[in-house]
């Protein structure tokens, strides 16, 4: 059983699809401990309501490597062996990266690497999508590195721009696909069924 450590900083609906996927048995996998960076998380409250320990570690003052090394403690505490950062706002250490390498998956709501990096996340990713005029976007599940959202690719869904989005509308057609590419990448971690050669993450599909 693989344990699970899951990152948040705000609504955790990534957070509860992962909770529901465990509980629906589609991942084989234990969420051992949920952590916050702030107080009002509403994540937070349904991780107590899922009977799963929940942790709001307050990031004043200590600098970001501190900071990543009271959350490490928190997480070979719990012998966690993959990391979720699900709408988890703070950029982590190249210690931590490091300690959790190929096991720290994220979830973007574009098609990286368009409308990544620094300063992309939540409402101002679809702003951007909307004011470039793309016609579609989408979300995006990696693994983590040192980058900001640069990290291999485990999965990718698109999502059709209309000309009448808003980013409230488009935001809602891309946490949808969020939550089903988040619980798949996890499941397969879980499963041991992610190659990993370089950059490139491809599915093993065991006959
Ligand atoms: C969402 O904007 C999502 O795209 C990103 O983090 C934000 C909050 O997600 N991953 P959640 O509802 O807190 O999981």
């Amino acid at each position: 059983m693989v344990n699970i450590g899951v990152l948040i900083s705000g609504n955790g609906t990534n957070l509860q699809a992962i909770i529901d996927g465990i509980d629906r048995g589609i991942i084989k996998g234990k969420i051992q401990v949920v952590i916050s960076n702030r107080k009002d998380a509403f994540g937070l409250i349904r991780a107590k309501k899922a009977n799963i320990e929940s942790l709001y570690i307050d990031p004043a003052g200590c600098d970001a490597a501190a900071y990543d090394q009271k959350i490490l403690y928190e997480l070979k505490k719990r012998n966690v062996d993959l990391v979720v950062l699900a709408g988890y706002l703070r950029i982590l250490s190249k210690e931590f990266i490091e300690e959790y390498k190929n096991r720290i998956i994220n979830i973007h709501p574009s098609l990286i690497p368009s409308f990544c990096g620094r300063g992309y996340y939540g409402d101002r990713v679809h702003k951007a999508v909307l004011d470039y005029g793309v016609k579609y976007t989408g979300a995006t599940a990696h693994l983590v590195d040192e980058g900001t959202d640069t990290g291999p690719i485990i999965l990718q869904e698109v999502v059709k721009v209309d000309d009448n989005d808003s980013v409230e509308t488009l935001k809602e057609k891309v946490l949808e696909v969020e939550h089903s590419i988040l619980v798949q990448a996890v499941k397969l971690f879980c499963e041991n069924k992610l190659s990993i050669k370089g950059r490139l993450v491809s599915i093993i599909d065991e006959e």
